[in-house]
């Protein structure tokens, strides 16, 4: 298995020589092409083999050609999200930035990277859409090898078309870009080489108002005299299927895919070549006779073009493409990382049903595609590939659940010796793969799984002494990786894949602790502002497809918590500076509709406390609970922002919202209306109550636990808060009790039943009876999987203290319990990276803890025995940059500067 979603080795602190940058970020990218401000944000992480080594100040200098355009002076105030500061930036230029910095000492290390800037201006594209003319050439023919279409419109998707555009270059080259996008999906070919790995580009946005372009450096790949740029073109969000009804959703944003591209080549005497996509470019159709996200791809090997993007290629049969002109209005540079394939899973097992039929088992459930390896068939032999997520009980492929979404691919072979089939214009959510129509004994080295999802750069790892909890872990990682793809979608696999609000506000946190999620949420977000109703709702799915769905509670109410929890995690105010007016539109709109502040009115869909078991939480508690979330952080944002009048009046709605939700849902004996666990969860986590009332509402909880078994029922807005919030009031046995349960309902069930990802609801799967509803049952979802956040903030125990923002001031709290032996996770921070480790053996407890330059921590070190606890063994008193803080009943207490410990205590 290969894979490049791991989490990196960071340069091994005991080994530098110093304090030591590393990981120097622009835009929050590795040395980005094409960034679309002039004003970028630079970061960078530390690491020291010092004690209380510290980054004193820094100092950045930005240079173009070697000339320095902005040197920021030594200054002191951060590491992250530094603005530059000189003149703006000049539109489709390189930079080189250098970062120096400086320690207690007076000793300066420095680091490079490098960025370039995209078009920033409409007048320099000189680009104009293209497409295939359909007007001439009807498109609706069925496709030929798709010969039982499941669904009734699949004829109105197109064949993807080539493009291609032959040209000289007489001058040397010093640089080329290539600035492509779509409207659909593309992939660029130039001089017979595929362009850049990035798959599904330009990737999903809100199309009416945003599309991405993505920047390649091609220089490489040109040369003197003939050069050929082209590109395949398919349908994608743009006007392929996207939601659940195939009758009315495809085609949301066009009804035939578009391309535009321009190729800028610089030549050392300063002039500049331009191949623009226009009129002249001629186009094709090819072997790919269908393809769509959600229904599958036809390939026919029979009808390969040959070197179609190569010099010297004959196209005279080829077509002029369509010119549409050159509106540029929508055009932004692309922000965040593509959708990549990350891993290539091989198969474990392959089984036999029939001749020429096989299911091949992958042992893992993914998001992406096959590739097959097709071996002495015929020319014009049909292999169709389907893809499911479970097996049925007499072994066949369960695909019920997938509802209208086809998962369908079929490839015609050529006839060839040895033949590989790779679609590239779908996407599948699936474990096994039924191969049908194969010549001959198909092996496991047939079949390899393709891994696809936005390529968010891996943050943290956690594994600890117990199988089980490091299974649920690779499920919660899972479930992120299928259903991270472009957006935060809720599954991979049926015909839905749609970003879900309060599923992304849901997972967010734990999401943030596996991967660095702030770009890829910051372009979300921008759909998000842009799709906020008139009145200032926000639609159920982001990017907004689905009419008629607006101002949910939880859902609508990512508005404010996105952008909140991205500040707290990230430290960068730009988020909050854009989301400001989107969630006081949000707010008001709630307020305005319940004068009352009782959250009854414009609920909208209101799915209160979705796929909850057996109870039903009250939805007034829910929803106004959540008003008072998001006008706490609305409140919070007006702060950071300096708004001071805002902040006052929203923090004083705040509290009469508080004192309304304990007047309208707390009786006389405490008890919350509804009396179930996500209607304590919800007022406890959002600290709503007053604090006896707090306690007594703990108890009502851990009542509610107790008369069940011991058992859950909560659904996706009370599961998060479930463990942290037992952890918190001091039953953290009881959190463990359900993370180690398997019984139904529990993560436990799951796995004891060999899930390897998050299933969209606790009856997924029952002994009992068997497959869940059909009509909603996916096997990838992480809602449920929103217990990660627990697992690195208090089992492995890296949090930060209530009032930090980005991790600067860190909270390290291990928690050992349950039948946990130890546990270890590594955290990419801001500043730099965070470690733990604890072990109790042999009644001794250790805990390693490294805190990086740029955070201070208090850490928490669990025994029962405060006086025996020592760091290297010296008595805390005595140890070096550590303060001693509290010795407490069960736990010591220390402040902690940057730097690694290993601490002992009885346990
Ligand atoms: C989705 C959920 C979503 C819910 C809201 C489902 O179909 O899969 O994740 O939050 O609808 O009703």
């Amino acid at each position: 298995m290969t894979t490049d979603w791991v989490l990196s080795e960071t340069p091994a602190v005991t080994e530098l020589p110093g304090l030591t940058a590393y990981d120097l970020r622009c835009e929050h990218r590795a040395d980005p092409l094409g960034i679309g401000t002039a004003r970028p944000r630079l970061s960078w992480r530390l690491a020291s083999p010092t004690r209380g080594d510290r980054q004193e100040a820094f100092r950045v200098r930005v240079l173009r050609d070697g000339v320095q355009v902005w040197d920021s002076g030594w200054r002191s105030e951060r590491t992250t999200s530094v603005d530059h500061g000189g003149a703006p930036l000049t539109s489709q230029t390189d930079y080189v930035w250098q970062l120096e910095v400086r320690d207690a000492a007076g000793a300066v290390t420095s680091a490079e990277a490098t960025f370039a800037t995209g078009l920033f201006h409409d007048d320099e594209w000189q680009a104009h859409w293209i497409e295939h003319d359909y007007e001439t050439d009807p498109y609706f023919e069925p496709p030929v090898d798709r010969a039982e279409p499941r669904t009734v419109r699949q004829a109105t998707i197109a064949p993807p078309r080539y493009y291609r555009r032959s040209f000289e270059l007489t001058q040397p080259i010093t640089r080329a870009r290539l600035y492509a996008t779509a409207h659909g999906l593309y992939q660029f070919h130039a001089n017979g080489r595929r362009i850049g790995n990035d798959e599904l580009t330009p990737g999903w946005t809100d199309y009416r108002e945003r599309v991405a372009y993505q920047t390649y450096d091609v220089t490489e790949v040109l040369r003197a005299g003939e050069n050929v740029i082209g590109a395949v073109l398919g349908e994608g969000w743009w006007s392929g299927y996207v939601g659940w009804d195939t009758r009315s959703h495809a085609h949301h944003y066009g009804k035939k895919p578009q391309l535009l591209a321009q190729l800028v080549v610089d030549h050392p005497d300063g002039s500049q070549t331009v191949v623009a996509t226009d009129g002249r470019w001629v186009e094709h159709v090819g072997p790919i006779r269908f393809a769509d996200l959600l229904m599958g791809e036809s390939y026919d090997a029979r009808l390969e073009l040959g070197d179609w993007s190569s010099a010297g290629y004959d196209a005279s049969e080829w077509a002029p493409a369509g010119d549409l002109g050159g509106d540029v209005s929508t055009l932004i540079a692309a922000t965040t990382d593509p959708v990549r394939v990350t891993e290539d899973v091989p198969a474990v097992a392959v089984t036999a049903v029939e001749p020429g039929r096989f299911i091949v088992d992958l042992g893992q459930n993914l998001a992406g595609r096959v590739r097959l390896r097709v071996r002495g068939a015929g020319a014009g032999d049909r292999i169709r590939l389907r893809h499911g997520e479970m097996l049925q009980a007499d072994g066949e492929l369960y695909t019920a659940n997938l509802r209208t979404a086809d998962a369908t691919d079929y490839f015609v072979s050529a006839g060839a010796t040895e033949e590989f089939f790779e679609p590239i214009f779908t996407v599948h959510g699936f474990r096994y793969v039924e191969v049908d129509g194969y010549p001959g004994e198909l092996t496991a080295d047939d079949v390899t799984g393709r891994v696809l999802h936005s390529d968010t750069p891996v943050a943290g790892r956690f594994e600890c002494s117990d199988p089980g909890v490091n299974q649920l872990l690779s499920n919660i990682r899972w479930g992120q990786r299928g259903n991270f793809v472009s957006v935060p979608t809720d599954c991979p696999q049926r015909d839905e894949r749609l970003g879900w609000t309060a599923d992304a506000q849901i997972f967010l946190p734990t999401a943030a602790y596996q991967a660095d999620v702030l770009t890829f949420f910051e372009n979300w977000f921008a759909d998000l502002a842009v799709a906020q109703t008139d009145e200032g709702a926000i639609p159920d799915v982001i990017p907004h497809v689905i009419t008629g769905r607006h101002g949910t509670p939880a859902w609508a109410d990512a508005a404010t918590i996105v952008p909140w929890t991205l500040y707290r995690i990230y430290g960068d105010e730009r988020v909050l500076r854009t989301a400001w007016p989107v969630m006081q539109r949000w707010v008001d709109y709630v307020h305005r509709a319940n004068p009352d502040l009782i959250w009854r009115h414009r609920t909208s869909g209101h799915y209160g406390d979705w796929l909850q078991v057996g109870v039903r939480t009250d939805r007034d508690v829910l929803a106004t609970a959540y008003f008072a979330r998001s006008v706490e952080f609305t409140a919070a944002t007006a702060e950071v922002l300096g708004l001071t009048d805002e902040a006052a009046a929203y923090r004083a709605l705040w509290t009469k919202i508080a004192a309304a939700f304990v007047a309208e849902f707390v009786d006389a004996e405490g008890k919350v209306r509804g009396d179930t666990q996500t209607g304590y969860l919800l007022p406890l986590a959002f600290g709503l109550l007053p604090e006896q009332a707090e306690q007594v509402a703990v108890k009502h909880l851990v009542a509610d636990l107790e008369l069940r078994g011991r058992s859950l029922t909560t659904g996706f807005a009370g599961v998060a808060l479930l463990c942290p919030i037992l952890t918190r009031y001091g039953y953290a046995e009881l959190a463990y009790d359900l993370l180690h349960d398997d019984r139904y309902p529990s993560w436990g069930y799951s796995i004891k039943h060999g899930a390897t990802t998050i299933w969209e609801r606790w009856d997924g799967w029952t002994e009992e009876g068997g497959f869940g509803p059909v009509a909603m049952n996916s096997f990838n979802h992480y809602s449920l999987g929103s217990v990660g956040e627990w697992l690195y903030g208090d089992v492995a125990g890296i949090s930060q203290a209530p009032e930090s923002i980005g991790f600067r001031d860190l909270v390290i709290k291990p928690c050992p319990g349950g039948r946990l032996t130890w546990a270890e996770a590594s955290y990419d921070i801001p500043s730099g990276r965070v470690s733990t480790r604890w072990e109790i053996a042999d009644g001794t407890l250790t805990l390693d803890v490294t805190v990086p330059p740029g955070a201070d921590a208090t850490i928490h070190i669990p025994t029962s025995n405060p006086a025996s606890t020592q760091e290297s063994g010296h008595p805390l008193t005595d140890a070096e940059g550590i303060t001693l803080r509290e010795a407490g009943a069960d736990t010591t207490t220390c402040r902690v500067a940057p730097g690694t410990y290993h601490f002992t205590a009885q346990a």
